[in-house]
């Protein structure tokens, strides 16, 4: 977030004078804006700021969210073991360092990776990340083959579909590569190959491919696109490489549907993000991207760090990263297994249809995503209502449900929409309870804007 200075500390100061922000342990107020003159005993810091993030919402509760928030004890000890940890310090702690490695590698595996001595990769601290270092080897990849060609450099584009992750318009304006956004249509929310088609060209850098969209959870066609690109390759020469933005799918396919090709199965794929804190079960920030093969991460983008005396590459935007959350992702590898992914996946795709014909049977929406690959169900308002998803988001925050509503992108902006992303803790039994909770919510929304026609402000949640 981008802080700017906050102007109600002088308010907030004159009315506490005769109410200190004081407790058992401690008798003066504390300044938030700038820095305190003393100290404090470490119950009182700790106590202010616990009390005060009870504000926050039960990330149980949480359905607008990929991101775990729940991991076993065992792996909790171990991020705890590992949080004094820089990861960067690969003299100090070579060993977070192998672990790293053989994770990129059980990585490439999962991803049908073709040859298996020749791939590389990196963790990152998410999919944004991931995707950013992606996207800049692609561009130095057709520089480097324009420059060979004697061909002008200076106009890169990249296209990808409006219904990417705010990550994709970052990556093209900070490195500075014409973004080609394919909209959606009004009852499509994805890409076709044929707008990809239309809009590459000599000076495209990749195409993106999201596995399921942020949007609603849907995939991009991305066997039809990589079968355009190869014909593409054939007629024209023109060999423009995938990027497959993995961020949910990428612990869920693989378990789920291991006979759908979508990872480097595909010609035209050459390199996949993902997020280790979505589906691969680890809390935040963990990501991993996987390149097919070792010559597409240019030389000129790696730095070299001292490592016993041998010099390592490294490939990162951030040089210090934490430790913790792959130690933590290697637990899950070793304690789950295939297997153990597979069945919780499982268990996640079955109460995400569960939730559906739920939804369903409210009889107030029409589905958009019936979880069809991956754990992710949205809806809209099948006929409109003298309220709205925003207050009905506004009205389940009463129960401590945090359900995303938000408009789609630009063509479908006057659709509203609202998401659940069922994670692992959202069971069966729960799916009941946020069902009935939604009847009641509509129903007393029904009820007070009868009585009362003023409306909730509008607002919605970030999507992440
Ligand atoms: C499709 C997609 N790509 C990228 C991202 C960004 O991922 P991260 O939060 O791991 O940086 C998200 C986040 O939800 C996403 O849904």
């Amino acid at each position: 977030m981008v802080s700017k200075k906050i102007k109600i500390e002088k308010m907030a100061g004159s009315q506490r004078k005769y109410a200190g922000n004081s407790n058992r342990f401690m008798d003066n107020d504390v300044p938030k804006y700038r820095f305190p003159e003393g100290r404090m005993e470490p119950r009182s810091a700790y106590q202010l700021i616990h009390d005060e993030l009870n504000l926050d919402g039960n990330p149980g509760l949480n359905l607008a969210t990929f991101v775990t928030t729940w991991m076993e004890p065992e792996a909790d000890k171990l991020i705890l073991e590992n949080l004094h940890k820089n990861f960067i310090d690969h003299f100090e702690y070579p060993q977070v360092e192998v672990i790293e490695e053989r994770i990129v590698n059980i990585m490439a595996n999962l991803y049908n990776i073709p040859d298996k001595d020749d791939f590389v990769g990196t963790s990152t601290i998410g999919s944004s990340e991931a995707i950013m270092l992606g996207l800049l080897a692609h561009k130095w990849n057709w520089k480097e083959k324009r420059i060979k060609a004697g061909k002008p450099f200076d106009r890169p584009n990249i296209v990808f579909g409006a219904d990417t992750h705010i990550s994709w318009d970052k990556f093209a304006r900070y490195f500075d590569v014409e973004p080609r956004i394919i909209p959606i249509a009004k009852n499509r929310y994805t890409i076709t190959a044929d707008d990809v088609r239309k809009s590459v060209d000599e000076n495209t850098i990749a195409v993106g491919v999201v596995l399921g969209t942020t949007f609603t959870g849907e995939f991009d066609p991305v066997v039809e696109v990589n079968n355009m690109l190869i014909e593409l390759k054939k007629t024209t020469g023109l060999d423009i490489p995938i990027h497959v933005d993995a961020a949910s799918a990428g612990f869920i396919t693989p378990f789920h549907e291991p006979d759908f090709p979508w990872d480097f199965r595909l010609e035209q794929v050459k390199s996949i993000n993902t997020s280790g804190h979505k589906y691969g079960l680890v809390y935040p920030g963990l990501g991993w991207l996987i390149f097919r093969n070792e010559k597409m991460l240019p030389e000129n983008l790696k730095f070299y760090v001292n490592y016993l005396g041998d010099e390592m590459p490294t490939y990162t935007l951030n040089f210090s990263e934490g430790s913790s959350m792959i130690v933590a992702q290697y637990y899950n590898i070793i304690r789950l297994g295939f297997e153990g992914y597979r069945s919780i996946v499982e268990k996640m795709m079955g109460n995400a249809h569960y939730l559906t014909e739920k939804i369903r049977k409210t009889g107030y929406f029409d589905v958009l995503n019936d979880a069809t690959h991956i754990p992710v169900v949205t809806f809209k308002f099948h006929e409109e209502k003298n309220f709205d998803l925003f207050d009905l988001s506004y009205k389940l925050r009463e129960r401590g449900w945090i359900v995303p509503a938000y408009s789609l992108p630009k063509n479908a902006d006057d659709t509203t929409i609202m998401r659940v992303v069922v994670r692992e803790n959202f069971t069966a039994d729960m799916v009941d309870i946020f069902a009935n909770d939604i009847d009641v919510a509509v129903k007393s929304l029904k009820v007070k804007l009868k009585k009362s026609p003023e409306r909730s402000p509008r607002q919605g949640h970030g999507v992440s």
